[in-house]
């Protein structure tokens, strides 16, 4: 029986339409914890649950709270894409994936040199008034101390989807779109564990689903292939 690495490897030379959908597990090891680890953000404490601070009404209620969480836990300057960003921006380059789906707010698919990337739950890299929808440069919140503030009066927030929060309807078509539509379908570094992000995995129809995450998940006996590695690691072999 061939190596899983081999077998992923074999899958992606003779596809031209890959889509990868990830989470978290992708960029920890570029230093950003993910949430549900064991030593991830969710297993931390604090004064209210992650959950909670991550939530439209925490925002609205604890604003100046939310801001503090948000600089301290949520922004990661230094980090810098890890092997297996670099290797997805390599595999679109070269015309064999069509799009990276991603939970994560980080930007550093882009900064690997990603192109279609849909993020589901939006960007640190972006901001925006909640009174008058004007766009506001990123900065303005993770450069800034307190509560940033728009020239109307509104909150500037960060263009990232808080609990409570709906996903962006095109951004979720596009990822509906792609993932029907793929060939070879991978999916790392995510628990599967947040609706309804995960629940886009069951638009893929084809019958070549890697699952590449550290520990077990719910959809495990869904995939056609599981390794359960470091992506990281699993992308320099491929
Ligand atoms: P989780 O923290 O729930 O899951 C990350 C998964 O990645 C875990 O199952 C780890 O075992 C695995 N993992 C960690 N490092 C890895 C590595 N180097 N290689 C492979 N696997 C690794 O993160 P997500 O599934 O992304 O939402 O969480 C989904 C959403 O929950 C996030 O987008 C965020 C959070 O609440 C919002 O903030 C809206």
């Amino acid at each position: 029986m061939q190596e899983p690495a081999a077998v992923l490897r074999q899958w992606i030379a003779e596809s031209g339409n890959i889509v990868f959908f990830g989470g978290a597990g992708v960029s920890t090891e570029s230093g950003i914890p993910d949430f549900r680890s064991v030593d991830g953000l969710y297993r931390q404490t604090w004064s209210h649950p992650p959950e909670v601070m991550l939530s439209h009404t925490f925002f609205e209620t604890h604003t100046e709270e939310f801001f503090d969480f948000y600089r301290r836990k949520l922004l990661f300057p230094d980090a810098r894409p890890n092997a297996a960003h670099l290797r997805l921006a390599e595999l679109e380059r070269e015309g064999r994936l069509r799009a990276v789906v991603t939970q994560n707010i980080d930007g550093l698919h882009q900064q690997a040199g990603s192109r279609n990337v849909l993020e589901l739950h939006g960007s640190v890299h972006r901001a925006y008034c909640a009174a008058c929808g004007r766009a506001h440069p990123a900065s303005a919140i993770n450069a800034g101390t307190g509560v940033p503030r728009c020239a109307c009066g509104g909150v500037i927030r960060p263009d990232v989807v808080l609990y409570e929060e709906a996903l962006d309807d095109d951004t979720v078509e596009r990822a509906v779109r792609a993932i029907e539509a793929a060939e070879v379908l991978l999916v790392a570094g995510t628990s599967l564990a947040v609706f309804p992000a995960a629940g886009l995995l069951n638009y893929y129809r084809g019958r070549r689903l890697a699952l590449i995450n550290l520990s077990e998940t719910a959809y495990d006996h869904q995939a056609d292939l599981v390794i359960h590695e470091k992506i990281g690691e699993v992308m320099k072999q491929v």
